[in-house]
């Protein structure tokens, strides 16, 4: 079982968005996954409390529970566990990056989520685990052209040598639509814009999960290539 912690100091960058989606995500794909909601705001239980697999797909737990529900969830045959954090420092989530094999920091385009993102993976390092930059919230590409903000985030992250997931995640409606009715992207427009950025951000983490990743030091600059390439990424 590979266990996911889905993290972000800064209130509202889009952990539940994120996580809430990944999950569903990897289970459409096949994979068993489930959702642990360890925010005492119980966003993720909110969503998703309408959905008929509610019980077996989601778990109300607490800092002080995880440890035990990821060994349960090893036990009940589980392939991915991914866990909604409050929004608070790393210190205040360290259960939750303690049981984790990949802390993903979700960040908004700006300089203060990039911030907090940038430190949070340097904590996340310095506890011995995986971290990786994901940006949620980019505005859409304009006729192909990258929004500045975006370039700017890549470029940032990029000589920060920091890892970064080459698919951005982009601020549509659809994403809030979706909540409104107990979904994700997927289950809302399979074939959209965002189902495919979250099947492409699933495919990278599951895939860094399963230990296919460049080594450390080369990650930023081959995820921003990589990200080149997708046109996710600066290309002039
Ligand atoms: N990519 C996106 N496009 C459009 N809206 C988004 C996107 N990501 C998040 N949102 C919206 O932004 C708001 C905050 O998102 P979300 O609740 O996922 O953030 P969070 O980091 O979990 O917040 P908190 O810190 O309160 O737990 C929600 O209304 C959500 O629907
Ligand atoms: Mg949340």
């Amino acid at each position: 079982m590979k266990t996911l912690a889905v993290m972000s100091r800064k209130g509202g960058a889009g952990k539940t968005t994120v996580a809430v989606n990944l999950t569903l995500a990897a289970r459409a794909m096949g994979v068993r996954a489930v959702l642990a909601d360890a925010d005492p705001m119980r966003s993720a239980c909110e969503v998703l409390k309408g959905r008929d697999e509610a019980p077996g797909l989601l778990f109300e737990t607490s800092a002080s529970k995880l440890f035990a529900l990821t060994e349960a969830c090893r036990r009940s045959g589980v392939d991915l566990l991914v866990i909604d954090t409050p929004a608070a420092p790393e210190a205040d989530v360290a259960e939750a990056v303690k049981v984790a094999d990949l802390c993903v920091a979700v960040a908004r385009p700006t300089y203060l989520d990039l911030a907090a993102a940038v430190l949070s993976v340097a904590v996340i390092q310095r506890l011995g685990r995986e971290g990786l930059i994901a940006l949620n919230q980019c505005p859409p590409t304009r006729a192909g052209v990258e929004p500045p903000a975006v370039v700017k985030a890549f470029e940032a992250l990029r000589f920060a040598n920091l890892p970064v997931a080459p698919t951005a995640i982009r601020s549509r409606l659809v994403y809030q639509t979706a909540f409104a009715r107990a979904r994700s992207v997927l289950e809302i427009d399979s074939g959209g814009a965002a189902a495919q950025e979250v099947r492409a951000l699933f495919g990278d983490i599951w895939r860094r999960l399963n230990g296919e990743r460049p080594a450390a030091a080369a990650s930023a600059n081959d995820d921003l290539r990589r990200g080149m390439r997708l046109g996710l990424a600066p290309t002039a």
